[in-house]
């Protein structure tokens, strides 16, 4: 397999860009070109940001897995599709070729359909890091139910609202999952998040842990079962391949839920065709992958980097997806260069936080270690800080690998700024130049372009993008309307990212931050208010407010200021108490990492809580507060700072 359309010159990006930017259907009509489809399109683009209304390749019909799975295996079909690594680094590695895969969708899809899954259904995947977890997702994706893979961490009260919200009623679990030295009960969790649900009909339980697990009659069947008898369905009709559903171009491929700034998160939903085209695209162009290259991505599938390059942007390319089931730190922090010198992995895409995370126990972890088949680096999730970003390129890359740092979002379903490895320059912490159809521009609050340099020559303003690329969200679940004022109402005609940007004279950009009240935790996104309403319900809490600051590992830290009628006078018990409330209401990842009681929040006389000013003492910036004279009460913020000590 070669790719045409992979970039190989610094010019021909340029090239590349500007005919993208000019005429977006010609371009995107010849990257098109190069996969499988059903039916082709009558137009390439339709849009409007009002409603908004996008849709990429109309009327083209096709079904993602035969992009992912089906046209390789005339040529591929012994080569691996996903190298698994477990959990336990003295189990057994599994490879699974692009036959095998194809098999196991193949089955999986006909194992969806005797339990009644339909296209169009929505199906909750809540599974470890195995293989299994990608034939439940590609399963749905052949048969056209619409996946919403949920992360291993949430609790069953995320998990109770992501199912009601979406109206889901098929739910693929394991009895549990292993990370790093702990089990995870999974199954346990979903009978929790199920008790009143009316609406599941189905659980399908895959066994990975043998923990004692209740399956409830009628409910739930497991995995393993299910795979047997449509084995044997399959064999007696004499099929290999289960056909693939015929998609519009626009049918919804999954929903991911993420945090916004307001409520609940919201589910998330891409498309089909635009998306397949996006995550292969920018998997080709920005880690410049060549056909054998060993390709690990240390995401989990439940978040989106694990969906668009360990699953769909690798397969679709006929790649390899290096597929890890731990943690980066056990058995020992050598486990990431334990696993790229066993597998002679060629590529290494990972997240700040686990760069910080590893570099903080020394080099001895790297003793030993033959890291001599990296070719490139990649990070991605928030800013990666130059001291980050230098040890990464000196101890790992040994200096001669490129390291591109990909900005993007859940709603953007792939990479949309990024250096193309070794083609266009590299800066530290910086995400450089945007990809080929994606038009950034810097607004100031009242959404006029920026174009009044600061001091040092640089553009600072508030990230949008002018105009479609094929892989931007379509909608947010059962609500439209959520989706046109969260992304697309804040400045007209443009999507609004959430991040603050600065952009220098050679049109780089450098990404700062969001500037709404979402923080990026270890790469995870979760809104203040969300872990506000949390730490709001326990018992004697009568108010909170949450801010981020910066935490040396996880980038951002949570810390809250909490006021609560009743402290038991050992304070560490009601901080204990919130705490678990916490991780019952969301989970142990959005758990505060510092508690402050307080008597009251310094407010404005309209009541908002000043942010600005709790983030500050938070980050232990005392001296320079800004201007308080807009507060109720400006001596309450020195009853906090003094508490703070
Ligand atoms: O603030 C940006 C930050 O992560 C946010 C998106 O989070 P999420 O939807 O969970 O997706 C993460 C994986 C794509 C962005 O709004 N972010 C992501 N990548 C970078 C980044 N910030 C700076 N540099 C990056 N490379």
């Amino acid at each position: 397999m070669s790719y045409t359309y992979q970039i190989k010159s610094l010019e021909q990006y340029h090239i590349d860009y500007k005919k993208s930017i000019d005429d977006p259907a010609a371009f995107w009509s010849s990257v098109a070109e190069n996969f499988s489809w059903q039916k082709k399109w009558d137009r390439v683009v339709d849009w409007n940001f009002k409603d908004p209304k996008i849709e990429w390749f109309v009327n083209a019909k096709l079904n993602i897995t035969e992009n992912c799975i089906d046209r390789h295996l005339a040529t591929m079909a012994d080569k691996p599709a996903i190298i698994w690594e477990p959990n336990n680094p003295e189990e057994r590695t599994r490879t699974v070729t692009y036959a095998h895969l194809h098999k196991m969708v193949s089955q999986f899809s006909q194992v969806l359909k005797n339990n009644g899954v339909k296209k169009g259904d929505r199906v909750c995947i809540y599974m470890g890091m195995i293989p299994e977890l990608a034939y439940a997702v590609l399963g749905c994706a052949r048969i056209g139910a619409i996946h919403s893979v949920i992360f291993g961490g949430f609790s069953a009260q995320s998990i109770a609202d992501r199912l009601e919200d979406a109206a889901v009623e098929f739910i693929i679990t394991c009895d549990g999952a292993y990370r790093g030295g702990k089990d995870i009960p999974l199954k346990a969790v979903i009978d929790d998040a199920l008790i009143g649900n009316k609406t599941i009909k189905r659980v399908i339980v895959y066994t990975r842990t043998r923990t004692l697990i209740s399956m409830i009659k009628g409910r739930d069947v497991w995995w393993e079962d299910e795979m047997d008898h449509a084995e044997r369905q399959l064999e007696a009709n004499d099929i290999i391949n289960f056909p693939a559903e015929e998609m519009d171009a626009e049918d919804p491929l999954f929903i991911l839920y993420t945090s916004g700034s307001t409520g609940k998160p919201k589910g998330v939903v891409h498309s089909t065709a635009g998306y397949m085209v996006w995550t292969n695209y920018t998997f080709v162009n920005v880690f410049q992958y060549k056909p054998g290259d060993i390709f690990f991505c240390t995401a989990d599938i439940g978040w989106i980097t694990g969906h668009s390059y360990i699953l769909y942007g690798p397969l679709s390319a006929g790649g390899t997806s290096l597929m890890f089931e731990g943690i980066p730190t056990w058995p020992d922090a050598g486990r990431f260069w334990d696993i790229v010198d066993k597998h002679k992995v060629n590529i290494l895409y990972t997240a700040p936080t686990a760069i910080r995370s590893l570099m903080s126990y020394g080099l001895a972890p790297l003793e030993g270690k033959d890291l001599s088949s990296l070719k490139i680096l990649g990070t991605v999730g928030e800013p990666i800080n130059e001291e980050a970003w230098h040890w990464y390129d000196e101890h790992i890359g040994k200096k001669k690998c490129p390291i591109v740092d990909t900005w993007w979002q859940t709603e953007t379903g792939g990479i949309l700024i990024s250096n193309l490895a070794g083609i266009t320059p590299a800066k530290p912490s910086w995400a450089t130049l945007p990809m080929p159809g994606v038009q950034p521009l810097l607004v100031d609050e009242s959404g006029k372009e920026v174009i009044k340099k600061d001091e040092n020559g640089l553009l600072k303003g508030n990230m949008c993008i002018k105009a479609p690329w094929p892989a931007i969200l379509r909608t947010t679940y059962g609500d439209h309307e959520r989706c046109r004022t969260n992304y697309f109402s804040t400045y007209e005609n443009l999507y609004f990212t959430g991040d603050g940007a600065m952009k220098n004279e050679n049109g780089f950009y450098r990404i700062t931050g969001r500037v709404d009240d979402v923080l990026n935790v270890s790469g995870h996104r979760i809104g203040t208010a969300e872990i506000e309403n949390a730490i709001n319900m326990h018992a004697g809490v009568i108010e909170s407010a949450v801010v981020g600051y910066w935490h040396h590992i996880k980038g951002q830290g949570i810390y809250a200021y909490v006021i609560c009628s009743h402290i038991h006078s050992d304070e560490s018990l009601t901080q204990n108490g919130i705490l678990q409330t916490v991780t019952r209401i969301i989970g142990a990842i959005a758990k505060p990492d510092k508690i402050q009681f307080v008597t009251a929040l310094p407010k404005t006389r309209s009541g908002k809580i000043m942010r600005r000013i709790l983030r500050k003492i938070a980050e232990g910036e005392t001296n320079n507060l800004g201007d308080t004279t807009t507060l109720l009460e400006p001596d309450i913020i020195y009853d906090i700072i003094k508490g703070k000590l």
